[in-house]
């Protein structure tokens, strides 16, 4: 009887292998549940798409995720989170999943941004995360006084995608994007795209003093506080510490970059949301 009714897994999506560091970080702090990623790397990039159509990818993945039974979903990209999770909860859920659940990764890099800055902010994301302006507005509804410094780094995602991000042509991509936020004095930086917690630590370099807010642990922490509140969740979660991978384009390239990005090896199989 309690064995039939655990049967949910919690779901991540990313548009890539970015969110795998994510993943990494919520496995890391709750081991226990079954997961399933999905990464659309046929698409990738979302954050140079219009907001249609990212939602509608982002559509396609989350129901995807919950075909395969997942009651929980985290959308560790950036762009579905600023650009689609709204849309997803308010429209998308009520009508076709209104018991599950999709969660995203903004609140929580606010959050923390927040809680250690008096008066500066700096964030580093995607065009499309940056245009959408929902970065600013999250931090100014915590506290509307804020100064906050956007910054789009659309050359980053290809610098990683391709491993090439501590390369000295890497570096001076980062010196082009990260001066003018220096000058500006900010205190923490929020580091919100899946694909910039792999170049913390140069970045951490670069911006000496400055605060990095980093998703991967805090969306962790999130995850884990949102299932204390939830025990009505939780408690139909299976608790196997199974991790299935789906991808939407099967190269070489996922496997290898994916698993080191991911920590260990990981066997990524191709679906199609289409
Ligand atoms: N996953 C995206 C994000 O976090 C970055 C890659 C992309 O542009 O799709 O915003």
């Amino acid at each position: 009887m309690n064995s039939q009714r655990k049967k949910f897994k919690i779901g991540v999506f990313d548009s890539g292998f970015g969110g795998l560091i994510i993943l990494r970080d919520i496995i890391g702090s709750l081991p226990e549940y079954e997961y399933v990623y999905l990464g659309d790397s046929a698409r990738i990039p979302y954050g140079t798409r219009s907001q249609e159509t990212v939602f509608n990818f982002t559509k396609q993945a989350v129901e995807f995720l919950f075909k395969k039974n997942c009651f929980l979903i985290v959308l560790a990209c950036n762009t579905a989170s600023t650009k689609a999770l709204r849309k997803i909860q308010q429209e998308y859920l009520p009508k076709f999943y209104p018991d599950r659940r999709v969660l995203g990764v903004i609140i929580p890099a606010v959050e923390a941004a927040v809680s250690c800055a008096k008066e500066r902010i700096g964030v580093i994301a995607t065009q499309g995360s940056v245009d959408s302006g929902a970065f600013i507005k999250e931090i100014e509804k915590i506290n509307p006084k804020m100064k906050i410094f956007q910054q789009a780094c659309p050359l980053f995602v290809p610098f990683v995608e391709e491993g090439e991000h501590n390369s000295p042509a890497a570096d001076l991509i980062m010196e082009k994007y990260l001066a003018p936020l220096k000058k500006k004095k900010i205190e923490a930086l929020i580091l919100g795209c899946t694909h910039y917690g792999i170049m913390e630590k140069k970045i951490k370099r670069y911006l000496a003093g400055v605060k990095m807010i980093n998703e991967g642990k805090i969306v962790a922490a999130k995850l884990n506080d949102y299932l204390k509140r939830h025990p009505e969740i939780e408690k139909q979660l299976i608790r196997n510490s199974k991790i299935n991978f789906y991808t939407t384009d099967l190269t070489e390239k996922f496997g290898k970059l994916g698993s080191a990005f991911f920590g260990r090896k990981i066997k990524p199989q191709k679906v199609s949301l289409e």
